[in-house]
């Protein structure tokens, strides 16, 4: 290589603690809140193996894709893309790539920010014992009866927002490392907890069925789409967040030992998540479809009638809410960069205005539960119909635009960018084990896209 760049902005003190605040972007509110209610909604362990089958050939090989090229560009999303576009003599306009990353997302984070909002209102909640000996129909009563104030809810969106502003504006090594470093091994001592809890409730063996069992009548082309969109956001791939912690990595990390690390962790959490929550489920004759409300109205309901279940409760919200602090700060970070570069801001002033336009869009997701319930825009078309805002925003940045950035994120790093760039930036030689991630990225990631992409397309019923 020429001569290697260095970042503006900082760059993490070791690879340790790169993989932990790339873990902690990773392992969030996909983990614990979407992949339960998700695959309670598309009934099981046929969704689960597809879902893994993503992240296998799919997830991995882009991850490591992302963080090449981040470390290469050593600048925002945009900015990378242009440089390196420019640099291997193609069109600067590959910087349209990081703009629609950007926009993806300012448009998860601001519907992010409402939903570890409720994470933050259950921590005093459960801790104030409200669910001790609850009813089912008591649990649902207080989430729905939470859910229809949106002064609760914005009050809480804005807590979090401010929190998740706080971290950016200190910046790489001052901020979001620092908040990591503490944030990611509580969360996983907490989880272990709640899994020995699981194990002990009588019923730990049908969840596992329902996780692990493919019924593979149980799935259709949309769920195979979502599966697909799930892998890219559970791993915070496609929209440039981890090319843009990436792009702090110092120069000699190997990148396929710690994507290894990061896939493997966040693939975990997700599993133990479900392992706890879907026990807990049918040991209270809940139900595993009850959509995006599943963690907040199933497991209070446990948490109400289990032994020390407020202290255990207590400590799940807050497990959540920090591993969505970890994720927010990151879907935010592309934008701040960008901002800090282009328009010569520091952190503060760009995280404060980022801030504020993410908080603004994120009343659309507040209101969507409550005044604009009923507000289902694009009901002529068969496959929305009843969808809300929040529902539409939520299909479009994690079933479209990430698919579409990561398919994007592919053809670059193979068609556009050269080999010689790509195999020194990820530095593990001629062997079989590059030869393999150029397979993939080349092939078959592309190749999935289209096909799930072209399936879905089929699946949307435009006479409706
Ligand atoms: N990966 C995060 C989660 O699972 C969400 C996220 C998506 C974060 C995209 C950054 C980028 O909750």
């Amino acid at each position: 290589m020429a001569e290697l760049r260095t970042s503006i902005h900082g760059q993490w003190s070791s690879r340790w603690a790169f993989v932990l605040a790339a873990t902690g972007s990773a392992v969030g509110l996909g983990n614990i809140w979407k992949f339960p209610y998700i695959t309670g909604e598309n009934g099981g362990g046929a969704f689960v193996l597809v879902y893994l089958l993503c992240i296998a050939v799919i997830g991995f090989p882009i991850m490591m894709a992302e963080i090449m090229l981040g470390r290469r560009g050593r600048q925002s999303p945009i900015n990378t893309m242009y440089t390196l576009a420019i640099e291997s003599g193609h069109s600067g306009q590959w910087k349209w790539l990081g703009w629609m990353g950007v926009v993806a997302g300012f448009l998860i984070l601001s519907y992010y920010s409402v939903i570890a909002g409720w994470a933050l209102a259950y921590i005093f909640r459960t801790a104030a014992s409200t669910f001790n000996n609850v009813t089912p129909d008591g649990v649902s009563s207080i989430f729905n009866t939470f859910l229809a104030d949106p002064e609760s809810l914005l009050f809480w969106h804005t807590v979090f927002m401010v929190m998740t502003m706080l971290v950016v504006a200190r910046g790489v090594s001052g901020g979001l490392e620092k908040a990591v470093k503490f944030l990611m091994p509580g969360l996983f001592l907490i989880l272990l907890v709640l899994l020995g809890y699981a194990m002990s409730t009588g019923e730990f063996n049908r969840g596992l069925d329902f996780l692990f069992n493919p019924d593979f009548s149980r799935i259709n082309q949309e769920s195979v789409l979502i599966a697909m969109g799930h892998a890219f956001f559970t791993l915070s791939l496609g929209m440039g967040a981890i090319m843009v912690y990436g792009s702090y990595l110092p120069q000699n990390a190997s990148i396929a030992g710690t994507t290894f690390l990061i896939v493997i962790a966040d693939t975990a959490v997700a599993l133990v998540a479900g392992m706890v929550i879907f026990p807990l489920v049918f040991a209270n004759g809940l139900e595993p479809g009850a959509g995006p409300g599943l963690i907040f109205q199933t497991l209070p309901m446990a948490f109400g009638h289990m032994p020390g279940g407020a202290v255990f409760g207590t400590l799940f919200f807050i497990l959540l809410a920090f591993a969505a602090w970890s994720s927010s700060i990151s879907l935010i970070e592309p934008a701040v960069a960008w901002l800090v570069e282009n328009h010569n801001m520091d952190r503060m002033q760009a995280s404060v205005i980022m801030g504020i336009a993410c908080w603004l869009t994120g009343l659309l997701t507040v209101f969507s539960f409550n005044l604009l319930a009923d507000f289902t825009p694009l009901d002529m078309f068969e496959s929305f119909k009843g969808k809300t805002l929040f529902d539409l925003l939520d299909f479009l940045t994690a079933s479209i635009m990430l698919p579409l950035g990561g398919l994007a994120i592919a053809i670059f790093s193979v068609w556009v960018m050269g080999r010689d760039a790509s195999r020194d930036e990820l530095d593990m030689g001629d062997g079989l084990a590059y030869k393999l991630w150029r397979f993939l990225v080349r092939y078959i990631t592309p190749v999935a896209v289209i096909i799930v992409f072209l399936h879905a397309i089929g699946m949307i019923d435009l006479a409706g």
